[in-house]
């Protein structure tokens, strides 16, 4: 055998531990049951104890925000600041962690601080921001635990806005960092636009050169229809970049076409038109564009830079490499004589001068005054030399678009309207991905607004334990069915999302538009349960001190019936319930936004929007519901199993109802699912729904959908789902069910402390 030939031994690139090809090379399609695993504790350093909550609240603030704000003044000579302030280069870090943000799926966003790895930190996109990350670690290693980065990143943001003018609403902590890559989020092709690399070299250091690995070379080209021909309903939500490219889409230059991409993916960060424009007039107030050296000269992104570059990427070996020989985007210039104050010289000379099209040193497209005599801003770092200004297709587009530039004209005419508006979309941007104030933290939170979700306070004694146990008794002698007590409360809890936070039984937003009309909700039966629900609530809040909320009894029926259901089956339950939930207004709750949560896609009730023309097999939709509920995979499978014989599909269809006792918790679904005397026969081609016919007798014994079969045909899934249809299975799964079901219950439940630990 030739030397080092053993594939255990390795070669510098392959054989080791990880290497190429394993199971995701083989099976790419295999629905990968381990994404419910990610960002384990055991990838956590700060061990499960951990609080932060805790380590926030005994930060000095005043002396961390003091010594952020020293730091932008302090340049050091690896990286030194532009116009001697770091300001300008923390605020686009800052807007780039948030920015990846989407409300489709409440993913992305600034809350883990997941610029830190690959995919987002190795984006083109976020050219140098390694840069600026690294030059906060002093402050970082200062604070260790107690200050999160994806905390840290957020504040210095903020800070330099706050420094160099602009009156900020306030700032939340409370963003704890992820330890590992997120391998789960669908991000589209990565790249720019959707855009094909134009040649990746190989580097045989550096990974499969056949692979679409941005470089850090500029992407060229490329079929435009893959970002328009968007998926449903992935893309109506994924985007695969932080926003747009600065020089109009596919680089043409064209800024009315970049003004329908801007309101495109801003609308998809959650954002309107006076926000967007708020946004980037604010923030190109600021810095500038840096494109001293063309693109092919750049190395790698950190994700495939040598380990000489120590972590840091796009190594430019220009003169020191930095200072004004800075390449990041492409682009050269700034945007206003003043690019370290807050003022209204981004408007006004983007309204005032005509631009013309040039190219910067790196050949990137650009826009210059025609005017010669048009204001010019010093350079960033070169005494007695000044440059014109610079706007990008992308500012121009707020000029040519009609909608745009009236909102343009408005912030031109009235500074301190625009001043309001850049700050709360700022204030909306960092923070819309923390979810409910319950998880803000620190001493200066700012107002409350819509987009928050707020719930009121509790203002009442809470129920005690004996008055759960009579209320429970209470609403199942309304009459309802528990099979409809454990519908409406799966509806009011399950449109949680663990991605930004949002959703959660509390605020009973189930009862309020638009969740109460969703048909996934049943709304004849929801209005129904709700009018019971009512009844009882009058009732016992008329007896004494303490009162009980609609969300809370929700939740409580709920489990009184499930209770019910386990009984049934000769098993005595008893579901844990903790109150506190209190009920949102309609006035406080943004109808828009909350039909994001509507399911496209829920497993647990067998649901499928038939409208929507998925492009995606289902279960892989399941899986993202499974993991936005933060479900194990036992977790996750026992809910399901228990659900279908609980009778929860929506429309009240029969499939995966393996059993003759509905409405009984039971393993029945798991039995009849892993039985060999069942033959599954796809209805379709497309084998959307199956026939389950009895071998023996020809007969068939039960329907199916992919969304039941998943769990006896994925190797992972199906060991489960044998494990609950054996001896002593029914005891477990019932167990795991009642686990499950409460912490999905418990999700939103950031007020508790023991719930958010346990989650
Ligand atoms: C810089 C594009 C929105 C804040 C830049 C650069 C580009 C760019 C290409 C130059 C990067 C470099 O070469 O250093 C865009 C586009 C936007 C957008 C296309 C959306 C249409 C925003 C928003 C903010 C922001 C919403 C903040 C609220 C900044 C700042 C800089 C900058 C402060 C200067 C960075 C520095 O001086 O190092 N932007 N941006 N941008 N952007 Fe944006």
């Amino acid at each position: 055998a030739t030397q080092g030939a053993c594939p255990f031994r390795g070669t510098r690139i392959g054989g080791a531990q990880g290497s190429e090809p394993s199971l995701d090379h083989w099976w790419p399609n295999r629905l990968k049951v381990e994404l419910l695993n990610q960002d384990p504790p055991q990838a956590n350093p700060l061990g499960r104890d951990f609080d932060y909550a805790a380590a926030v609240e005994g930060l000095d603030h005043a002396a961390l925000w003091e010594d952020v704000r020293a730091f932008l003044h302090q340049p050091v000579d690896w990286w030194p600041s532009d116009y001697g302030h770091y300001g300008p280069q923390m605020n686009r870090m800052s807007w780039h962690s948030a920015g990846t943000y989407r409300i489709a799926d409440g993913r992305g966003g600034s809350a883990e601080g997941l610029q830190r790895f690959a995919p987002i930190g190795s984006w083109w996109d976020n050219g140098n921001t390694d840069k600026s990350r690294r030059l906060l670690l002093p402050i970082k290693l200062k604070y260790g635990a107690a200050l999160s980065w994806a905390d840290l990143m957020m504040l210095a943001g903020t800070v330099a806005l706050e420094d160099m003018g602009l009156p900020i609403q306030g700032f939340a902590y409370g963003r704890e960092d992820a330890w590992e890559a997120d391998r789960g989020t669908y991000w589209g092709p990565e790249g720019w636009m959707g855009k094909a690399p134009t040649e990746v070299p190989a580097d045989p250091k550096a990974g499969r050169p056949d692979q679409m690995v941005n470089r850090g070379l500029r992407w060229q080209g490329g079929p435009k229809d893959e970002y328009y021909d968007l998926e449903n309903p992935l893309a109506a939500s994924h985007q695969s970049l932080i926003y747009v490219d600065p020089e109009g889409p596919g680089g043409n230059g064209d800024p009315m076409d970049a003004a329908r991409d801007i309101r495109e993916t801003f609308a998809r960060m959650a954002m309107n038109d006076e926000e967007t424009l708020a946004l980037v007039a604010g923030g190109h107030a600021f810095g500038k564009s840096h494109g001293a050296v063309p693109a092919d000269r750049i190395g790698g992104a950190p994700e495939i830079a040598p380990m000489s570059q120590a972590g840091l990427g796009w190594h430019n070996p220009e003169g020191t490499g930095n200072a004004e020989n800075t390449m990041t985007n492409g682009i050269e210039g700034s945007w206003t004589p003043h690019p370290t104050r807050w003022d209204n010289d981004y408007l006004i000379n983007l309204f005032k001068y005509e631009w013309e099209q040039t190219r910067s040193p790196a050949g990137a497209l650009q826009w210059t005054p025609v005017d010669p005599d048009a204001p010019k801003t010093r350079d960033a770092h070169l005494d007695g030399v000044e440059h014109p200004l610079m706007m990008m297709t992308t500012d121009l587009a707020f000029k040519v678009d009609p909608e745009y530039r009236k909102i343009g004209e408005r912030f031109l005419a009235d500074f301190d309207y625009f001043t309001e508006a850049f700050s709360k979309a700022w204030h909306k941007l960092i923070h819309r991905d923390l979810g409910p104030t319950s998880r803000w933290l620190g001493p200066k939170l700012g107002g409350t607004f819509i987009w928050q979700d707020p719930v009121p306070d509790v203002d009442h004694p809470l129920i005690d334990d004996a008055q759960i146990a009579d209320l429970k008794v209470r609403v199942l002698e309304t009459g309802l069915s528990h099979v409809d007590l454990i519908a409406v409360a799966w509806a009011s809890a399950s449109t949680y999302r663990d991605s930004d936070k949002r959703g959660g039984a509390n605020g009973a937003r189930v009862r309020l538009a638009p969740q109460k009309g969703w048909a996934v909700n049943d709304p004849a039966r929801l209005d129904r349960v709700l009018d019971e629900l009512d009844k009882v609530k009058a009732g016992f809040d008329a007896e004494g001190e303490a009162k009980v909320s609609t969300a809370d009894l929700i939740v409580l029926a709920g489990g009184a019936g499930i209770e019910a259901a386990a009984r049934a089956g000769g098993h005595d339950v008893t579901v844990p319930f903790v109150p506190g939930r209190t009920d949102a207004s309609a006035e406080w709750t943004d109808v828009e936004s909350f039909e994001w949560l509507r399911p496209v896609v829920d497993g647990f009730r067998n649901h499928v929007d038939a409208a929507v023309g998925l492009h995606v097999a289902p279960e892989r939709l399941f899986l993202d519901k499974a993991a936005l509920l933060k479900l194990t995979a036992p977790e996750w499978t026992a809910l399901t199993g228990g659900l279908r014989v609980l009778d929860q599909n929506a429309g009240g269809s029969n499939h995966g109802v393996f059993t003759a006792r509905r409405g009984t918790l039971s393993n029945d679904f798991f039995r009849e699912l892993v039985s060999p005397d069942l033959e599954w026969r796809p209805q379709s081609e497309a084998e959307e729904a199956f026939d389950l016919v009895d071998r023996a007798s020809g007969q068939t014994k039960w329907q199916a959908t992919r969304l039941d079969l998943v769990f006896g045909a994925n190797a992972e899934l199906r060991q489960i789902a044998e494990l609950y249809a054996g001896a002593g299975g029914e005891e477990m799964m019932i167990r795991t069910f009642v686990a499950a079901w409460h912490k999905v219950m418990m999700l939103d439940r950031f007020d508790v402390a023991d719930a958010r630990k346990a989650a």
